[in-house]
């Protein structure tokens, strides 16, 4: 079923092909009217005729065919107004439709989306929240449209570093260390071990020997290091429930299950004549990319005492998806300084024929968060900040707020509506700025319950949906027979109508924030409705018009949060 908009934009674009084929209407929803097409202005000048002229013919050859009116206003933009018929006979549809009229996409891609990837043995930090819930958002958001998500948690489990993570393992002895890992002491057990590599040249050669064991496969290294990874991820997965994200343990594919690939890349690469030494280190030159100084700059695979390095093993996942998962799209959700990493790892990729053009690969890249100073988020102490830490402050903070009110909740489900809005809150405050853009982490903002929050959106569905507690008999919304006489109607059923536009521009930009900011202005405009049509004290067929509204913006704004990963509680 198209849309609303693909409807009107399909008409048009049949008129303005027929002036000038593959001429865009730039169709938008409007404020002036219901919908306004600019494309009228460009399609002139490459005509070389008056936009005004060209308007005009567009409008005697444009068949609507009773979707809507149309009008030319000021230089020559066309303004649409939906019929009356046409409206109400969309808003039915959408009011009988699970899905809100948004499409399944025709077709359905197999879409390996990258992210949160913490390193084992460290704290996860603001860095991966960011990664893990703009990660979250893109996989449901992809899986409702009807694609196959394949999440892969690209862990940070192997190099050099578990040496001394393994020899420090067995300083503390493995039950102490099993406890403090799990814990979640991952910062402790990392800075102790590097502290010791540093300052003790008996443990810096021990670790040496120990990489060599672990990367020689011996057994019993290997169950050393089995049991760091194992303890780090059980802990990873306690963040991730915390969170509420989709992420499973079974979706942590690290950087040592690319281990067995390393030595064909590099053996490909060779062949294909990719491959030149440098320094002692196996490299791969590619066009385009140069350093500071303006010298060819190398993509290391592999270093000079033939160890591979992050590269390497991010070629060989390249490989892996698209020639075992068979991947149509790959997002890397990770932060904007790896940018050049990914450019150089796909640039090879490409030359070595593994990367084929119709494979969309993207950056998902994403800004730093900032502490109140707005400098990098850091505890006082200047440690990193633990990503627990904020989402525990937030509940304890939610929690502080919903007592302080007059509620008839029980302390549990207080207790549980406090975890809903904190990680309303911390979500929401993520995916709602443009994510290339750095943000300040504040609670109190994040947490208030006016403006463009977490909460306030959840709020507007819980209010909305008390509507209909106090209705006291089942809304079918079957019949209802439309009028929108009042303009702020007619500006929410507009609004209404355009879920799936938004959610195009989500995935076209893979930015999460126009969604946000979708769902953020249709709770504006269900404000202003409410404030100007009373609902229950309406009569009969402009109540059921209303009730009907009501009911669509619940469902959307319930929806759409649910598509971010956040959840809207029926009351609050
Ligand atoms: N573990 C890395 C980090 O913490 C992120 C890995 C991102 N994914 C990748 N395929 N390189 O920075």
């Amino acid at each position: 079923m198209p849309s609303t908009y693909e409807l009107l934009e399909a008409r048009l674009q049949s008129a303005f092909d027929a002036l000038q084929p593959g001429s865009d209407p730039v169709l938008r929803p409007s404020d002036r009217s219901d919908y306004q097409a600019n494309g009228v202005m460009g399609l002139a000048k490459a005509l070389g005729r008056p936009p005004r002229e060209v308007a005009d013919e567009l409008v005697a050859s444009l068949d609507l065919a009773g979707l809507a009116t149309v009008e030319v206003a000021g230089p020559g933009f066309l303004n649409l107004s939906l019929t009356p018929a046409f409206l109400g006979q969309q808003l039915n549809e959408l009011v009988a439709n699970e899905r809100l009229n948004v499409p399944v996409s025709p077709n359905a891609k197999t879409i390996v989306i990258d992210y949160s990837a913490p390193n084992v043995a460290k704290e996860m930090h603001v860095g991966h929240l960011r990664s893990t819930v703009i990660g979250d958002a893109l996989a449901r958001i992809n899986r409702f449209m009807g694609h196959t998500v394949i999440a892969r948690n690209h862990v940070g489990d192997w190099g050099t570093p578990f040496g001394m993570l393994i020899e420090h393992l067995i300083d503390l002895g493995e039950d102490a260390a099993v406890q403090s890992l799990s814990m979640g002491d991952l910062d402790t057990f990392y800075r102790a071990a590097r502290q010791k590599f540093d300052s003790d040249d008996t443990f810096k050669e021990r670790s040496r020997a120990r990489v060599v064991l672990l990367q020689g496969g011996d057994t019993e290294t290997n169950r050393l290091w089995r049991l760091l990874v194992t303890q780090s991820v059980a802990y990873f997965q306690e963040v991730y429930d915390k969170l509420d994200v989709l992420l499973q343990p079974s979706d942590v594919v690290g950087e040592s299950f690319y281990n067995p690939m390393l030595d064909d890349v590099v053996t490909d690469l060779k062949s294909a004549g990719l491959l030149v030494e440098s320094d002692g280190a196996q490299v791969v030159f590619l066009p385009g990319f140069t350093n500071r100084e303006n010298e060819p700059l190398p993509l290391i695979v592999q270093k000079s005492d033939e160890g591979f390095g992050y590269a390497a093993t991010d070629l060989a996942a390249v490989r892996d998806r698209v020639g075992n998962l068979h991947a149509d799209e790959i997002l890397y959700v990770v932060g904007a300084p790896q940018a050049q990493h990914f450019d150089m790892v796909w640039a090879a990729a490409r030359a070595a024929g593994w990367l084929p053009e119709a494979v969309r690969i993207e950056h998902v890249a994403f800004g730093n968060v900032l502490g109140p100073d707005r400098k990098m988020f850091k505890t006082r102490s200047g440690e990193t900040v633990k990503l627990v830490g904020l989402i525990d402050e937030a509940t304890e903070r939610a929690l502080a707020q919903l007592q302080a009110r007059q509620s008839d909740m029980s302390a549990d489900e207080q207790a549980a509506l406090a975890l809903t809005l904190a990680r309303a809150a911390v979500k929401y405050a993520d995916l709602s700025t443009e994510r290339q853009k750095d943000y300040v982490f504040d609670l109190d903002r994040m947490l208030a319950f006016e403006g463009d929050t977490g909460p306030y959106l959840a709020y507007a569905h819980a209010r909305i949906r008390s509507i209909f507690r106090r209705l006291n008999e089942p809304f079918l919304g079957d019949n209802v027979s439309w009028t929108l006489s009042d303009p702020a109607a007619r500006h929410l059923a507009l609004g209404l109508l355009a879920l799936p536009e938004a959610l195009d521009a989500t995935l076209n930009t893979l930015q999460p924030h126009r969604l946000c900011t979708y769902l953020f202005d249709l709770a504006q405009r269900f404000t202003t409705f409410y404030e100007a049509c009373p609902v229950l004290s309406a009569e009969d067929s402009l109540r059921d018009e209303r009730l009907a509204l009501c009911d669509v913006s619940a469902r959307t704004l319930s929806l759409g949060l649910s598509l971010l990963g956040i959840d809207a509680p029926e009351r609050m």
